[in-house]
């Protein structure tokens, strides 16, 4: 008996020399301590022991047990030291290092741009409105003077939706902020001073046109409203966008929603407005912003506004076109714009 004793002693101390980790300490207890372990085997064969033999063999299983016990404790706090000591080498941070900081993204250009807009015509009390930027056929053509089969529609290159028509023709993606004055005037009363920003699309790709970009619509209706009031407006609103020294002018045109029409140009940035065709870029001093003109009477009558009351005026641009006009900002083929390139839209 006492030799089986010191054999599972030596068998003990041969297995634990060999533990590297708590799962192999833990598989240890269990053969050697655990309730079918080879201890308590061999412990319930020293109960059967005749009794003088039982008290000497009993003792010494005990001082076996005890010092599996403590070999055991030792082993397990051996262990955890080195458990810890691996996590603080793994977990180490200097702390006086200088932080990382998250990389903060920003509003898109365009964004940023039409925040713009809407803030400066909001100091002359221009409220901001949006209209469907899918709308039905009589919003964005019929009512503005344009009837079915007109052709001055083929200007506005339009995607039409795939619906079934209603009383107000077919749905289209609309081509351009237009939509909003007739849908205005049926939902308030003059005086209405309104800018409205929106998504507008055409087919056309190249390196001036998207399919799918932004314009501004701005719409002021009051008791006697002149030109001169549209080109207070359109001067303060140069100022106020491009910076000093930059000039509007308007030059004649046609649209079918307005009497008389008008196409604002500002003065180049790049040359100062060098009308002798010298510079590449304007070839002539002036850029051209978009249309305006005098609300067309049968416009303000679509929307239930007496033109023999009320006049007004209105004016439609491109957002992205008036971006690329501001001094300092030289893209060459506006689809850079929505490439989501990082290192384009990060500089901005
Ligand atoms: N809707 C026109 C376009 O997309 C621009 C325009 C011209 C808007 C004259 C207006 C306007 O409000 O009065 O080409």
């Amino acid at each position: 008996m006492k030799h089986k004793l010191d054999q599972l002693q030596k068998e003990f101390e041969s297995v634990l020399s060999r533990v590297t980790d708590r799962a192999a300490l833990e598989a240890l207890k269990n053969a050697f301590l655990g309730r079918k372990g080879k201890l308590k085997l061999l412990l319930k064969e020293v109960a059967s022991l005749a009794d003088e033999e039982r008290k000497t063999i009993g003792a010494i299983a005990n001082e076996v047990k005890e010092a599996f016990e403590v070999a055991y404790g030792k082993k397990e706090r051996e262990l955890g030291t080195r458990e810890s000591g691996e996590q603080r080498e793994r977990e180490w941070m200097d702390i006086t290092e200088p932080g990382r900081a998250p990389r903060e993204g920003h509003l898109h250009l365009t964004s940023q741009a039409m925040e713009e807009i809407t803030a400066i015509f909001s100091r002359i009390g221009f409220e901001s409105v949006r209209a469907p930027e899918i709308d039905w056929d009589y919003y964005v053509f019929e009512s503005l003077n344009m009837p079915a089969d007109h052709p001055a529609r083929d200007d506005w290159e339009t995607f039409f939706v795939d619906l079934p028509e209603s009383k107000k023709g077919k749905m289209v993606l609309t081509p351009h902020t237009s939509n909003s004055q007739v849908r205005l005037m049926e939902q308030v009363k003059p005086p209405i001073r309104m800018i409205n920003i929106n998504r507008t699309y055409r087919r056309q790709m190249d390196i001036t046109h998207i399919p799918m970009f932004h314009q501004f619509e701005g719409l002021l209706i009051d008791k006697g409203v002149a030109v001169t009031h549209l080109k207070g407006v359109l001067d303060y609103f140069a100022l106020a966008f491009f910076g000093g020294g930059r000039k509007t002018r308007l030059r004649p045109h046609h649209f079918r929603f307005t009497e008389p029409s008008f196409e604002v140009d500002i003065s180049c940035g790049v040359c100062g407005g060098n009308e002798s065709g010298a510079c590449r870029l304007c070839k002539g001093g002036w850029l051209e912003l978009g249309g305006a003109g005098m609300v067309h009477p049968r416009v303000l009558e679509a929307g239930g506004v007496d033109p023999s009351v009320y006049s007004g005026f209105a004016f439609g641009w491109g957002v992205e076109r008036t971006l690329m006009m501001r001094e300092g900002i030289k893209i060459d083929d506006i689809r850079i714009l929505y490439k989501n390139d990082l290192r384009f839209v990060t500089q901005f």
